[in-house]
């Protein structure tokens, strides 16, 4: 590919064929998904992935900029999406701006991505208007761990599912160039894909969203703390690394590991061509 993915091209995928986004925080991993997937998000959730909290709501923007240049260094195909820590963006749209700025000038990143809907409107109108992409996310937005009660579905019941709607369509209105819609009933994934005009990309939403995103650690069978229901695990990674480091652990206490081949200098035994 001569050219990355733009946000452009994300923005004029709705309706077409399903746009494929994963997580990615690390280099090594952001080139192995590069060419199969449109978009890469550096997600907070590299809280719990990498290291090891319990929510997102510790991540500093500064560690969100270490991740994103990681991922940016990898990346030739993908758009890469950078995700605003808790308390980087929430208190104005000022400070969202300087938030926002700093991660694009120096990720590179092509977009950042937001938790809210009606309430941060505003917001997304003001970094809209002054060119830098907003991607959204709304439904189980991690980041209200603490106002929700603990990480569950969103957008049950009519009341509730009339808030979410009104949450895309605020967005929308902004200048969102796409959402993420998590954690909400099928038929609302599949109403509010139906009712805006911007790609929807779903993580437990619907398969009629425009596009779908799992985090990849949970994905490859490589994160098992908890595991939501909306995850399906193509692959068992967890459980090959294992394997591989019971092999090691064993070579190394048999002395089978280092074997001539991997030493410097090793005298070849006595009758070796
Ligand atoms: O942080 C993250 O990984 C996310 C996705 C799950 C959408 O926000
Ligand atoms: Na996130």
């Amino acid at each position: 590919k001569d050219r990355p993915i733009g946000v452009p091209d994300i923005r004029a995928r709705k309706g077409g064929q399903p746009l494929v986004c994963l997580t990615a925080y690390t280099a090594p991993i952001a080139k192995l998904l590069d060419p199969h997937v449109d978009l890469l998000l550096v997600g907070d959730s590299l809280a719990m992935v990498v290291y090891g909290m319990d929510s997102t709501l510790g991540v500093s923007l500064d560690m969100m900029i270490a991740h994103g240049k990681a991922v940016t260094r990898s990346a030739r195909h993908a758009c890469v999406v950078v995700d605003l820590p808790f308390g980087s963006y929430e208190e104005s749209p000022e400070q969202a701006y300087r938030a926002a700025a700093r991660v694009l000038a120096e990720t590179g990143c092509a977009a950042v991505k937001l938790e809210g809907g009606v309430a941060l409107a505003l917001t997304i109108r003001f970094l809209a208007e002054r060119n830098i992409p907003v991607l959204a996310h709304i439904g189980l937005t991690p980041q209200s761990v603490n106002a929700f009660g603990g990480f569950r579905v969103q957008g049950r019941g009519e009341e509730e599912a009339a808030r979410v709607m009104a949450d895309a369509k605020a967005i929308e209105e902004a200048g969102a160039f796409a959402v993420v819609i998590e954690g909400v009933p099928e038929p609302l994934g599949r109403a509010i894909t139906e009712a805006i005009d911007i790609p929807t990309i779903g993580i437990g939403a619907s398969p009629a969203c425009d596009g779908q995103i799992l985090v990849t650690d949970d994905m490859l069978g490589l994160f098992s703390d908890f595991t939501p229901k909306f995850v399906k695990r193509f692959a068992s990674l967890g459980a090959s690394v294992e394997q591989a480091v019971q092999s090691y652990a064993a070579e190394v206490t048999a002395r089978r590991f280092p074997g001539p081949e991997h030493c410097f200098g090793t005298a070849k035994p006595k009758g070796a061509a």
